[in-house]
């Protein structure tokens, strides 16, 4: 379970630059909640889940995970109860390294840093039928260097690592921001198929309408730092896109072209 309790972050207090990024927000999450998030840009969504992960601190107010408060706890020690995807398919993996030594060091999350390294039997079998099932066909290029695939298979990948041990909380960021919509429809197909697998507690940023509607059982919209609709699995399953274009425009008057057609 998540519960998130009145958090604000500002950046550059006090300075010309002062943004405010959260107000006041909360947010409860069951466990098996896949709720997606949707807000113009800069509505505060990838400080939410940075918060969360431990990036930046807010200023005040809480954050629980299954019943620990972690408001204070380091994003490195926080890393072993959370699993992330960013927008970026640069950032989840290590470029130099070989697909199968990122599988390796994922399992062993938060076990010490001797053994972080050594196979055991079973692990090369393991992660290619791992792979084999994101059907990118990198079950054959299991030794291949990271840096030289592509965006969507990065990105499948990452997801596959940030799983790999069940997380607490499982955090994407625009996960398939990057990728063209082909790739990008596989690869949240596996998500919600891990999701749903694993029974995991997920937030989900996306621009994309369609996809908040499709996926998960919960929905947030953001704006100005703040949740300004939360829809229970009750409402979201009516909810649709012109419910949220109006919701959009009592709120926020405007909305990016970015949201409205991604
Ligand atoms: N590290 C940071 N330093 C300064 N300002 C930031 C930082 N991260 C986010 N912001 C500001 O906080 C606001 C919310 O940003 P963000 O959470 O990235 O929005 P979203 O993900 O909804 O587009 C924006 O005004 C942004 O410029
Ligand atoms: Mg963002």
């Amino acid at each position: 379970m998540l519960k998130v309790t009145d958090i604000s972050k500002t950046f550059f207090k006090g300075t010309t630059n002062e943004k405010k990024a959260l107000s006041h927000l909360s947010l409860t999450l069951n466990d098996g909640d896949f709720c997606t998030v949707i807000g113009s840009n800069g509505a505060g969504k990838s400080t939410l889940l940075n918060s969360i992960a431990g990036a930046y601190i807010p200023d005040s107010g809480t954050i629980e995970i299954n019943g620990h408060d972690v408001t204070k706890v380091s994003e490195y020690k926080r890393a072993k109860y959370i699993g992330r995807v960013f927008q970026d398919p640069l950032k989840g993996t290590a470029a130099g390294m070989q697909v199968e030594e990122n599988l390796i060091i994922a399992s062993r999350r938060g076990e010490s840093r001797r053994l972080r390294w050594a196979f055991s039997s079973g692990d090369h079998e393991k992660f290619r039928d791992m792979v084999a099932r994101l059907g990118l066909g990198l079950e054959d290029r299991l030794s291949t260097r990271i840096g030289l695939l592509s965006g969507g298979q990065r990105q499948a990948l990452t997801l596959l690592m940030a799983t790999l041990k069940k997380p607490d909380i499982l955090l994407l960021d625009e996960p398939t921001a990057a990728l063209d919509p082909k790739t990008a429809g596989k690869v949240l197909k596996i998500t919600d198929e891990i999701v749903h697998e694993q029974h995991l507690t997920t937030l989900m940023i996306t621009h994309n309408m369609r996809d908040a509607l499709k996926y998960g059982n919960r929905l947030i919209m953001m704006n100005s730092g703040t949740i300004i609709a939360d829809y229970s699995p009750e409402e979201k399953q009516k909810l649709t896109i012109d419910d949220l274009l109006k919701k959009f425009e009592e709120t926020s008057g405007a909305m990016s072209d970015r949201v409205l057609l991604g």
